[in-house]
């Protein structure tokens, strides 16, 4: 029994594929999985049928890219990534009943079919296109296989399927300036064959599907991305490509084609299912086939033109398959105010986070949560991580638990007492206010307010407090040991609601409340309730849920993060273009000499300025340059310039240094003593 909804009879829970090209962050999490696992653990609480998809998007050109930077094939890249992501959702807890991936046989075979069934049926427009091609590479350049010149914004790194920096969606022949990213030549234009999905086609199913029947159940967010689309009007867009990684077409006369991998990976849902299926002996079809079942889309709001447009049109025209209930996308985490960038090394890596803080988990899936992009971009600080830590789950949830277990060893040496007959008002109200919470809490989960949710949740446990606050047992115990044994049943009572309530969410700390109060497992139906533990039966020792994060541990990271900046400063060096060509004549022209440095002094009233005494072989003289503190003994310099005044010192020539892309000077010097005066050349 749910709160909202009783229609469904099973849930088909997705969550996006990542692309198996790197580890992933706190971004992935915040964005899809953490509200996906949210959503399916409470569902299976509540005794659903739920079948909740994870797998790694193995093909597409990123994946490609990468293998050809390390020098490996793409198999070994999507290997060893897909081995880190699933072992970071282990990690975290994200419960998925199968997490697949799309290199797997079963995929390639269902996507193939997928293709063939509408290709047969004549779905597609066949068209021959100019695409762009290198001619070194002797390859067609798909997607991000091209960059170049955005002609919106201008940036001089777009992609040919988008530009990054101002988020449009892009095709390459739009680009400015293109290049291939194989060889950085420029490519030329080259006829190919290609299939497309006539979208244009289907806008008046999508009129009624989105504008119309999910007007009030979907976010605001995606319906409006959703609308903006539509209204836009739909073009014809191409399924395949020329690459020789992915699904292969299964067409005659198609050699070197590729199905395009977003047209094969959201079937990546569906061949997961039949995997799931062969493993478990069950049915895949229901999951899949049944209009009694929920079918839900998590996913990044980069993916919501996928997942509500180009893939329902692919399932309504295979004709067979459900459409999705909802695709309650999430808008972006940010990282310390600025976009989290796997390039720029600008992202908390899963991985290392564990290694820093190991065993929090569930912090981590806190802090996420209590700051979910639901409505708009949000920002994970660390700052704020430390502050939720300490302030919230060591302060209220942490020492609410710890406070009861204490007690009832305490004073009862670990049994659980039993209330008096009859309670006071202050009792009753505690009862009454703890029914709501299962709803509370359930409901806003059903309208995936996941944010709002855990907040009622950490309303709960601060309740608890403020019931033990007010009836202090500790000092009651001395005058009153009947009423305490009242109000201890009830705040360990609480607890156990606590520990089921909070498994979604928090679902390593359910577990350690669940084995301390050696609860049974309970549904969320039976949550609730007053009366969930027996009076009089052993609860377990007091173990520390969560521990104070010091201002040392959060330091850390963020050097961490100021070394990427770092880092990031000075690969974004872009060199200047090359001056116009000049003769060995025009060289020989300039008079290089070595010097040696005999004085160096500050100039008067000049910052960075030093004026140096050179031994230039023929009676010494002045140079005036801005390199203030980098000394060495001998230095190079212009000796035929004519002399000028800087600062009102004559300065007579100029000392040759560098400036390196993070703004430092460093001085060109010989690599070893010379004499005073000889020549460069
Ligand atoms: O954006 C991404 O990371 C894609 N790999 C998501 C794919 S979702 C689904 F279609 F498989
Ligand atoms: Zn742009």
């Amino acid at each position: 029994m749910l709160y909202t909804e009783n229609k469904f009879k099973r849930y088909t829970i997705t969550s996006a594929l990542p692309y198996a090209n790197g580890p992933i962050h706190i971004g992935h999490l915040a964005g899809v999985y953490i509200p996906a696992d949210i959503y399916a653990r409470y569902l299976r609480l509540n005794g659903e049928d739920v079948l909740f998809i994870g797998g790694s998007d193995e093909h597409g050109v990123p994946i490609t890219i990468k293998a050809r930077k390390e020098g490996v094939s793409p198999q070994v890249i999507v290997d060893k990534y897909h081995a880190i992501i699933k072992k970071s959702f282990e990690d975290f807890g994200i419960s998925f009943d199968i997490y697949s991936r799309t290199s797997d046989a079963t995929h390639h075979q269902t996507a193939a079919a997928f293709f063939k069934k509408l290709f047969d049926e004549g779905k597609f427009v066949e068209k021959t296109t100019e695409q762009y091609y290198d001619e070194t590479a002797q390859q067609f350049l798909a997607d991000r296989y091209i960059t170049g010149t955005c002609p919106h914004c201008g940036n001089e790194r777009a992609y040919g399927d988008q530009c990054e920096a101002c988020g449009t969606s892009l095709n390459a022949m739009e680009l400015i300036n293109p290049k291939s990213m194989l060889s950085g030549a420029k490519p030329i234009k080259k006829e190919t064959k290609h299939w497309f999905l006539p979208l244009d086609k289907y806008e008046g199913f999508l009129k009624q599907w989105i504008l119309e029947d999910h007007k009030s159940d979907w976010r605001s967010t995606v319906y409006g991305q959703c609308k903006s689309w539509i209204d836009m009007g739909l073009q014809p867009r191409a399924v395949t490509r020329d690459l020789n990684w992915g699904v292969k077409l299964p067409i005659p006369n198609a050699e070197g084609k590729v199905l395009y991998v977003w047209f094969e990976a959201p079937i990546g849902y569906i061949s997961a299912t039949k995997k799931w299926a062969e493993q478990t002996g069950k049915d895949w079809k229901p999951y899949w086939k049944e209009q009694n079942t929920k079918l839900v889309h998590f996913i990044g709001k980069d993916n919501i033109v996928f997942h509500c447009i180009i893939f329902p049109i692919m399932l309504k025209i295979e004709g067979s398959y459900i459409l999705p209930q909802n695709v309650p996308a999430n808008e972006f985490m940010n990282l310390e105010n600025d976009k989290i960038s796997t390039s720029r090394n600008w992202a908390v890596w899963l991985h290392e986070y564990l290694e820093d803080f190991p065993q929090k988990q569930d912090v981590l899936r806190y802090v996420l949560t209590s700051n979910a992009p639901e409505t708009k971009d949000n920002d994970f600080t660390w700052k704020d991580f430390q502050a939720k830590n300490n302030n919230e789950l060591v302060a209220i949830l942490g020492n609410y638990i710890n406070r009861i277990v204490v007690l009832t060893h305490k004073f009862y040496n670990g049994k659980i007492p039993t209330p008096e007959k009859s309670f006071e008002d202050i009792d009753n109200q505690l009862i009454e206010q703890l029914s709501q919470y299962p709803k509370l809490i359930g409901s806003n989960i059903e309208k995936y307010h996941f944010r709002e949710a855990l907040n009622e949740l950490m309303n709960l446990a601060r309740l608890g407090n403020k019931y033990l606050t007010d009836n202090e047992p500790w000092k009651v115990i001395k005058t009153d040991p009947a009423r305490v044994r009242t109000v201890m049943n009830l705040s360990l009572q609480l607890a156990a609601n606590l520990a089921i309530l909070a498994e979604p969410f928090l679902p390593f700390t359910a577990t350690k409340i669940k084995n301390m109060l050696k609860m049974g497992n309970f549904g969320w139906q039976e949550a609730g309730k007053a009366d969930l533990l027996l009076s009089e039966t052993e609860i377990g020792n007091a173990i520390l849920l969560f521990e104070k994060i010091e201002d040392a541990a959060i330091d850390k990271q963020l050097e961490k993060l100021a070394n990427s900046k770092k880092e990031n400063e000075k690969n974004a060096f872009v060199p200047k273009a090359i001056k116009p060509e000049c003769s060995f004549d025009d060289f020989t022209k300039l008079d290089i000499r070595v010097g040696t440095v005999i004085d160096c002094v500050k100039v008067p009233k000049a910052d960075k300025l030093l004026q140096f005494k050179i031994d230039d072989g023929q009676g010494g003289r002045t140079i005036v340059s801005g390199i203030a503190k980098y000394y060495t003994k001998q230095v190079c310099f212009i000796a035929n310039f004519a002399p000028r005044k800087l600062k009102g010192v004559n300065s007579e020539g100029m000392i040759l240094s560098a400036e390196d892309a993070d703004g430092r000077l460093v001085l060109i010097t010989p690599s070893d003593l010379v004499k005073a005066g000889v020549n460069i050349g």
